[in-house]
């Protein structure tokens, strides 16, 4: 059975196949209104069930446009209003659900709440972010670079910010596809050593730095995220330590010129990064926020077995 919890879990070649599906099924529905069922409906007769413990627009609005274009439907299901919001253990909704659902996508508060679920279901299950996590996201992001014109083997991936989830699964991918990560984050708020340990032990090039304009010195692409994610309570800590990391045009003029800027949204404007950066030329926050749903297609199709490129 094929779980899809984080990138590092993947062979390379389906990481590439889960890009080029995402790809293929995008551009063959250009101008289509966006629920009509793609020609081959490889999802026909099947449901997701997506569990948010979490906020999110994204992620729910992307799981549930992409079941319907695919040929399926989907539940989306929070913490709160089901019998996990009382107590019913992550093992036991797991079994229920695998008897009612084909896949289930789990956006939680731990990380050992997805290992848990794909433990115990007998259907696939899907990391929709964790505060490990967020691979789904990355996918969408590689998209919107290889759309750009940016070739992933060899490009350098700059990082303004928190060492959190987001950047993770940047880590995670880097091996896969042959990119490097270069990151800059204050003290306190570095990578998980060990993402970055087992990340250069499997081949991948991740640079740390204390200054952001080391990081984006030669970046094809620049990306920054909140600075206080879900979950995360040390507000004022986190505001002062950030305030350096800010991207701003001055940081984005350090990059190569033709370099792109990503960021997984909801954004701070004003915080992590400007106005200027946000709706400026080098922008493409919105094609990355579309690509959510052309990879999770190629993400549900991967799961399931019925891509046409893996
Ligand atoms: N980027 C992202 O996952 O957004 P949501 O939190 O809105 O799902
Ligand atoms: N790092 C953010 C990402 C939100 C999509 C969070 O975990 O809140």
């Amino acid at each position: 059975m094929r779980h899809f919890l984080d990138i590092d879990d993947l062979a390379p070649e389906d990481v590439r196949a889960i890009l080029d599906e995402a790809h293929a099924r995008k551009a063959a529905r250009q101008g289509w209104p966006k629920g009509r069922v793609d020609r081959d409906a490889p999802l026909s007769g099947h449901v997701l069930a997506a569990i948010f413990e979490k906020n999110s627009t994204r992620t729910r609005v992307s799981f549930d446009a992409a079941m319907r274009q695919l040929g399926g439907a989907t539940l989306t299901m929070d913490a709160a209003t089901s019998q996990l919001g009382r107590g019913e253990s992550i093992a036991d909704t797991a079994r229920v659900l695998s008897r009612m659902v084909d896949v289930i996508a789990l956006r939680a508060h731990s990380h050992q709440s997805l290992v848990e679920l794909a433990h115990y279901a007998s259907v696939p299950v899907i990391n929709a972010l964790t505060d490990f996590s967020h691979p789904c996201q990355i996918l969408a992001d590689l998209m919107t670079l290889e759309e750009a014109g940016i070739m992933l083997k060899g490009a350098r991936i700059a990082w303004s910010g928190d060492g959190n989830n987001v950047l993770t699964s940047f880590i995670h991918a880097a091996g896969k596809l042959g990119f490097e990560v270069a990151a800059a984050c204050p003290a306190g708020f570095q990578p998980n050593p060990a993402v970055v340990d087992k990340g250069r032990a499997a081949g991948a090039v991740v640079h740390l730095y204390d200054d952001p304009a080391q990081a984006v010195a030669g970046a094809d692409c620049v990306v920054t995220d909140t600075w206080v994610s879900m979950g995360d309570t040390n507000v004022g800590e986190r505001m002062q330590a950030l305030g350096p990391y800010q991207v701003n045009e001055d940081l984005m003029a350090k990059a190569n010129s033709g370099a792109i800027f990503l960021h997984c949204l909801p954004a701070h404007r004003g915080e992590e990064v400007t106005d200027a950066v946000m709706d400026g030329p080098q922008s493409r926050i919105f094609d990355e926020a579309e690509n959510r749903i052309h990879a999770q297609k190629a993400v549900l199709t991967w799961c399931l077995g019925q891509g046409t490129h893996a």
